[in-house]
């Protein structure tokens, strides 16, 4: 029962073959569009929490999770050219392994979509109060308006963070009235992303503050902290991955892209290779100027971060300036090593840039309800399409409220090591979908291989389950108690109404769920 109901390929790519979009992207603008998915708060926010947990060994966190994403890359590059429609890793799982994992895979990619726009959210926050409203206003938003509350692992006097409520709620409606960002936006905020960390790794690396003696100790908590503590080199990179979440959408755009054998991995890999090298140069230059050592607990252990523990040190004077405490990392450093001004730059760069990383996130997760909901999973009300903005309004509405309700009420850690939880589950089922393809549809045109898939893909799947077991255990937990939820709903509704379950396996209905 477990592997019933397989989707059908060959429907699935009827569908995709007649509804084939223009092939117009070339390498330059997939790596464009994969950079603009990629660089939001996991490099502007996360940077702090990875140095709380691992210390200088921050470096070494960014090329693990950065090594283990390529290898997932190579994986999604293969099966997204093969099967170019909506729904990624849910319509692959599918078609593949069948409806129950597939709903486990969607029902995960909620997790990796929306809980991951939280993040963001919640990391936009930091930069909005921080240097809009506080530096550029002069207005001190109160501590129960602007972080979570302290038993949550916000901050001590926190109840809601209302910006992150706000730009959840603005980037809701203008989906809802049909926004999507074109080309030529996201190559704008690129550049402003792309220039902001740039003038942050020219000003920081060649400092009178850059010292190497801040990178001793380089790996203060070890390598590996201890299962479930989430600390050491390896607990930073489970958190850190969320600094590469979103490359996936690059794989998305396969059916658009030009010689998609060739431009597909460049895009992915190239989007890639870039984030983790200037990642690792921007924690580099943070560490070596202000120091990045974590603030170590009674046992010699770094602090949790998101504990009420570390709010609370980080509430004392000694801590005031430590780039672990920061909700603004990267414009925390310049200020702290005299660049105030380009301090505020990077900060308002972080204000114009991050929305555009939760919009992309946002349209993802609608998409893959939209397509659940077609496939008669969710109910079909929820895919309803609004008579005159066209969008699919109901699905959009009600996650916009959940985006909300979490960027509100939790801090950016937490809500990162969710997302990496869900999103570590579908790269896993990508790559055990890829190599069971290269089994059952041997003979299917193939734009993309991967190459060596009997190594990469073993190893992604080893790579992502590594990652999963560093992850806090409370994220990890989340994980198995949010399938079960998944699970009672599927046998409660979705088995019963499920397209492919009563033989409605209409081309129409399946594969490319056009929004627009
Ligand atoms: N990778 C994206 C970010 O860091 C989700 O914001």
């Amino acid at each position: 029962m477990i592997f019933g109901r397989v989707k059908p390929l060959d429907a699935i790519l009827a569908t995709a073959e007649r509804k084939s979009l223009h092939r117009t992207l070339g390498w330059f603008q997939l790596t464009l569009f994969g950079i603009g998915c990629v660089i939001g708060t996991g490099i502007f926010v996360l940077t702090a929490a990875g140095a709380q947990k691992a210390g200088p060994g921050l470096m070494l966190a960014f090329a693990i999770a950065g090594a283990i994403c390529i290898v997932a890359a190579l994986c999604y590059a293969e099966i997204a050219a093969m099967i170019p429609v909506a729904g990624s890793a849910y319509t692959y799982t599918y078609s593949t392994m069948g409806e129950l994992l597939a709903w486990t895979v969607g029902w995960a990619l909620i997790l990796e979509y929306a809980v991951a726009a939280s993040a963001v959210a919640v990391g936009w926050s930091g930069y909005f109060s921080g240097t809009i409203l506080n530096q550029f206003l002069g207005i001190h938003l109160p501590a129960w308006l602007s972080a979570a509350p302290l038993a949550l692992g916000g901050a001590p006097g926190g109840f809601i963070n209302l910006p992150a409520v706000v730009i959840a709620g603005l980037i809701t409606w203008l989906l809802m009235i049909g926004t999507t960002e074109s080309a030529r936006v996201n190559a704008v905020l690129v550049a402003i992303k792309v220039i902001a960390l740039t003038a942050f790794v020219a000003l920081t690396l060649p400092s009178e503050s850059f010292s190497t003696d801040k990178f001793n100790p380089f790996l203060p908590a070890g390598v590996f902290g201890g299962f479930g503590t989430g600390v050491g080199a390896v607990g930073a990179a489970a958190t850190i991955f969320f600094a590469y979440v979103g490359f996936d959408a690059v794989s998305t755009a396969a059916e658009e892209t030009k010689n998609p054998q060739r431009n597909v991995p460049i895009g992915l890999i190239g989007s890639l290779l870039f984030c983790t090298i200037f990642y690792i140069l921007v924690a580099a230059g943070a560490i070596g100027t202000i120091g990045g050592q974590p603030i170590m607990g009674p046992n010699g252990v770094p602090f949790p971060t998101g504990s009420e523990e570390l709010a609370r040190q980080c509430a004392l004077p000694q801590y005031a300036d430590a780039l672990v405490c920061s909700n603004e990392a990267l414009a925390h450093v310049l200020r702290a090593i005299g660049w105030s001004k380009v301090g505020n730059m990077l900060g308002i760069a972080a204000f114009l840039a991050l929305p555009s990383v939760i919009l992309i996130l946002m349209f993802g997760q609608t998409r893959i309800f939209f397509v659940m909901s077609r496939d008669g999973l969710l109910p079909e009300k929820l895919s309803a399409v609004h008579p005159k903005w066209k969008t699919p309004y109901v699905v959009t509405a009600l996650t916009g409220i959940g985006v909300a309700f979490a960027a509100a009420f939790l801090p950016v850690g937490q809500l990162a090591d969710i997302a990496n939880a869900g999103t570590l589950y579908a790269f896993m089922m990508v790559a055990v979908a890829v190599m069971i393809l290269r089994r059952t549809a041997r003979d299917h045109k193939r734009d993309f291989r991967t190459p060596a898939l009997w190594l990469v893909g073993p190893l992604t799947i080893a790579g992502c389950v590594f990652l999963f077991f560093n992850l806090p255990s409370a994220a990890m937990l989340v994980l198995p108690i949010w399938g079960a939820v998944g699970l009672v709903i599927y046998f409660a509704y979705s088995r019963h109404h499920s397209h492919v379950g009563r033989g409605i396996v209409d081309a129409d209905d399946l594969g490319d769920a056009t929004l627009h």
